[in-house]
């Protein structure tokens, strides 16, 4: 099977290639991605010489690179997003055209060349805060930040080429991810790295914000199984079964690293901060036999000693360009003038 891997060289997307080369021998993967400062080929470095293993530089709002990508392809798997909630707070524009008209310059190609399949990669956040219970697929979808807003307006658009043109698609809803790779601006590596080189923990409002935690090897175990058995048309939610509070996740942190609280901030809450996040994941596990196999808090432990193992991989990142302190002071400051 040939698969066109959009946003390959991202965390979540990085990891689907790496793990589905080395599960599949049949497989060949075409990796399309804009680099963006969430594309990183450090990433695939492992797969970099594998002959099944092709890496495009180009943009899913392309409709010509786009083109020239999909020739052949079996299925698309479209990872390629604007990710991260703060930047979607303070520059939303990159996502509505990214992560809405990205995905339908995809689906424009999955028509146009008969593709037999095509995986959205979707979020949790589409269906907004839950006080308590657990959303499933079928749950109106209410999202809050322009993050999530925008991910909402693609499943409403993957969702709509299904029921108008009968496209193959499938949609996953995956929780809170975590593991290696996963740039360093999101709570976990954000935090880890900062507690390895003596900085703070900027921890938002009161902490006892919610996320389900999901580790990354199932994250990307439920997206091949919607793949490979999902039915078409259908939603699925992926999720880990772990709610903590972000001051749990901090302290696990804290303990790992062998620190104290101490080194804990707290700091101005994100505006509109989501309380909690719940998803009901029943379907994925009696429709495509998925469930994740990874227990949190070894799986927690594990990702951290592989950021404190690999400073090569996030200190380029942190210190090597001006990307990532760019973007802190552009966020503080922000803050600063808001508040
Ligand atoms: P990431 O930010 O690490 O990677 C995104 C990748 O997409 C990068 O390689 C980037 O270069 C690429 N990209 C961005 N804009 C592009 C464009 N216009 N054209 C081509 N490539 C582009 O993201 P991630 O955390 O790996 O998330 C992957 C997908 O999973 C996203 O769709 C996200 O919404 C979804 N998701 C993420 C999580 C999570 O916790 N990380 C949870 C649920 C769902
Ligand atoms: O739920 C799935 C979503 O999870 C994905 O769709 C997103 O792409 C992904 O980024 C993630 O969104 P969150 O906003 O939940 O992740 P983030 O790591 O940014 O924040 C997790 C929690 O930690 C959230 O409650 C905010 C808090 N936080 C985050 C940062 C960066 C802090 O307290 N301090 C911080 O500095």
């Amino acid at each position: 099977m040939r698969v066109l891997v959009c946003g390959g060289a991202g965390f979540i997307g990085s990891n689907f290639t790496r793990r589905s080369l080395a599960r599949h021998e049949d497989w060949e993967i075409v990796c399309l991605d804009a680099l963006t400062y969430a594309g990183n080929l450090d990433n695939l470095k492992p797969v970099a010489d594998d002959p099944r293993f092709t890496f495009v530089h180009g943009d899913i709002r392309d409709r010509d690179a786009v083109e020239d990508a999909v020739r052949g392809a079996d299925a698309i798997v479209n990872f390629a997003a604007e990710t991260h909630v703060d930047r979607s707070i303070a520059e939303p524009e990159a996502f509505l055209t990214t992560d809405i008209l990205g995905t339908h310059t995809l689906l424009e190609a999955v028509r146009a060349h008969g593709i037999a399949r095509m995986v959205q990669v979707s979020t949790d956040e589409v269906y907004g805060s839950i006080d308590a219970g657990s959303y499933c697929e079928t749950d109106r979808l209410a999202p809050t930040s322009p993050y999530s807003a925008s991910k909402a307006g693609a499943d409403l658009q993957v969702l709509a080429y299904f029921h108008t043109y009968g496209l193959p698609v499938v949609i996953t809803r995956g929780s809170n991810t975590y593991g290696p790779y996963q740039y360093p601006e999101k709570l976990i590596p954000l935090f880890v790295t900062n507690a390895i080189e003596g900085g703070k923990l900027p921890l938002y409002g009161d902490g006892l914000n919610v996320r389900d935690w999901l580790h990354v090897d199932d994250h990307s175990d439920g997206i091949e199984a919607a793949l490979l058995r999902g039915r078409v048309g259908e939603v699925y939610n992926i999720g880990g079964g772990n709610e903590r509070t972000n001051r749990e996740i901090t302290g696990i942190i804290i303990d790992e690293l062998g620190l104290t609280d101490s080194i804990v901030e707290r700091v101005a809450d994100r505006p509109g901060h989501d309380r909690r996040y719940s998803i009901d994941c029943a379907k994925a596990s009696s429709d495509l036999g998925w469930v994740p196999a990874v227990d949190f808090e070894p799986g927690l432990r594990d990702t951290i000693r592989w950021y404190a193992d690999n400073p090569w991989w996030w200190t380029k990142i942190k210190h090597q360009t001006a990307e990532f302190a760019d973007w802190r002071r552009r966020w503080y400051e922000e803050r600063e003038s808001d508040a």
